[in-house]
């Protein structure tokens, strides 16, 4: 395959996927390996060019993540990026050492636009930096092409040999030019010509998931969701009537999402998905009774809805493979993309049990954001409406009521959320904000209606922007819309006597409230 393909290879730092879309957004296919493997291997691939990422270590330590020399004289350019940097100046030569002034955050780096890596580039630019370690003295044969005040090599080149070094991070998008500086490493220095899209993901992954399945039975965890809708939508064109769709009812789900998620998909929708559904509300709320730690509603949610669809796999006689739609923040935030900390067990990633009825797992979204997804999606002919819905998670309702969960509790969340979205989508809101939902606090508080004393429930209603949902900012609704949904919670749904916003960015909070 005569494919232009750029390699990005993985020391464990955490924008790492970001580098990869980044490489995508220039039109130019991108794979990530760890640094572990074999350079025969990546060789044998004929990359375009080749992108070393950050890392945690320092490569002067024994035992760092390293690399081959020789990666460097296969007449491949190389872009070193922080880690991949440092690295690159230590293997061939240079001095990397523990910088004297830590830089983390937005700094001012000034460039030298004689370098094709800054073409267009301003010679005054914001860049992202995070780094303990600096090269003191680059390695020999390269000439120094950024700085700044605290950093004498920001970026250095050695045009002979196709290498290229920058401490910053050019992927993170707080460097303000950094697109381009990507765009100028791939198409420009590696003079990759841009022709790779959406579409040929979707024609890939579909060969290769044909390929992988043969004539396997594949089961799909179906939740109505954009993430597990676009993955089951991709098995069924992949693998036709060997697909089966279990859509599970926890109880946890938006109100009448139910209804709305089997008549889309069931048997009067307009997919071959084999879709069955099942009623297991009842199950989940007795599991949870009593419950209330977050992680461990988590669990049991995660945990109950893989034995749900071993019980359905076993109806359906020997299954081979199952799909989920797990997408790659998903990946990173259960602590699975690399040395990232856990911040909450993603029930679709983490909750696997210890006996799985499965040969394997597939999961042909796990490298995408969700906006890459949505892209994924469009290309598979799925209507707007449903691509462009937001995003709702795998334990549902459980970890948007704080506390223990009880059908009671579900019932008026989902009144609460069924009023604040009917209000958003009247206001024309609903395309401009990414997510938007009620919780259900688990604070009582005193009130008053009509000449009665009221001990009842406070919502909260969350809004946020986002662009790839690892970080957020509270969304300014303006204030008749809140006031109007305010006084219809408390007007139309029992126990709710107060109503509350959330203006808290992610991070410090996060967008669900467990
Ligand atoms: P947080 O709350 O972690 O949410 O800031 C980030 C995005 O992920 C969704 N989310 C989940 N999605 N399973 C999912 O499929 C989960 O367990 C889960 N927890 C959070 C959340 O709705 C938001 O879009």
């Amino acid at each position: 395959m005569d494919k232009e393909l750029v390699v990005v290879i993985d020391f464990g730092g955490q924008y790492n996927q970001l580098v990869a879309r980044r490489v995508r957004e220039c039109n130019v296919y991108c794979e990530i390996y760890s640094y572990k493997t074999e350079l025969e291997k990546i060789k044998a691939m004929n990359p375009k060019g080749i992108i070393l990422t950050g890392g945690p270590n320092s490569c002067y330590e024994e035992g760092a993540a390293t690399c081959s020399p020789e990666l460097f004289g296969l007449g491949i350019p190389v872009l070193g990026l922080c880690y991949g940097a440092q690295l690159m100046s230590f293997v061939l030569g240079g001095k990397v050492a523990r910088a004297e002034v830590r830089e983390y955050g937005k700094i001012e780096v000034d460039v030298d636009n004689s370098s094709a890596l800054f073409t267009d580039v301003a010679p005054h630019t914001i860049c992202w930096m995070s780094h303990n370690d600096y090269i003191a003295v680059m390695a020999p044969g390269f000439r120094v092409v950024a700085k700044t005040d605290n950093c004498p090599v920001a970026a250095a080149e050695c045009v002979e040999k196709g290498l290229y070094a920058i401490q910053f991070h050019p992927e993170v998008l707080h460097t303000v030019e950094g697109s381009k500086i990507l765009y100028n490493f791939v198409r420009g220095i590696c003079g990759c010509g841009g022709d790779w899209r959406m579409d040929s993901f979707v024609e890939e992954n579909v060969a290769a998931i044909r390929e992988k399945v043969g004539n396997g039975k594949v089961l799909c965890a179906l939740s109505g969701g954009v993430d597990s809708s676009v993955a089951a939508v991709m098995l069924s064109k992949a693998v036709g009537e060997q697909l089966t769709c279990v859509f599970v009812d926890h109880g946890l789900l938006r109100k009448n999402e139910g209804d709305e998620v089997e008549a889309v998909f069931g048997p009067q929708g307009n997919y071959q998905l084999n879709f069955i559904r099942v009623n297991a509300q009842q199950r989940f709320y007795d599991k949870l009774a009593g419950v209330t730690e977050p992680e461990q509603k988590r669990k049991i949610i995660g945990e109950e809805f893989i034995r749900v669809f071993e019980e359905e796999a076993k109806k359906i006689g020997a299954v081979d493979f199952l799909v989920q739609g797990t997408i790659y923040p998903d990946v990173v935030e259960s602590g699975l993309g690399g040395e990232s900390a856990v911040i909450k067990s993603h029930h679709n990633v983490g909750g696997l049990p210890d006996y799985v009825d499965f040969k394997e797992i597939i999961e042909p979204l796990r490298n995408l954001f969700k906006d890459e997804v949505r892209k994924v999606g469009l290309e598979l002919g799925i209507p707007e409406h449903l691509v462009f819905r937001q995003p709702f998670p795998g334990p549902g309702l459980g970890i948007r009521i704080i506390g223990e969960v009880t059908a009671e509790k579900v019932r008026i969340v989902q009144d609460a959320d069924a009023i604040y979205r009917e209000e958003i989508a009247k206001a024309g809101l609903d395309r401009g904000i990414n997510q938007y939902f009620a919780a259900l606090t688990n604070m009582r508080s005193v009130g008053v209606m009509g000449d009665e004393r009221t001990y009842d429930y406070a919502v909260a209603l969350r809004a946020v922007n986002t662009v790839d949902f690892m970080t957020a900012e509270a969304a300014e609704l303006p204030w008749d819309v809140l006031k109007k949904v305010t006084s219809r919670i408390i007007n139309e749904v029992g126990h709710v006597n107060r109503v509350v916003y959330d203006c808290t960015s992610k991070p410090p909070g996060t967008i669900e409230f467990e």
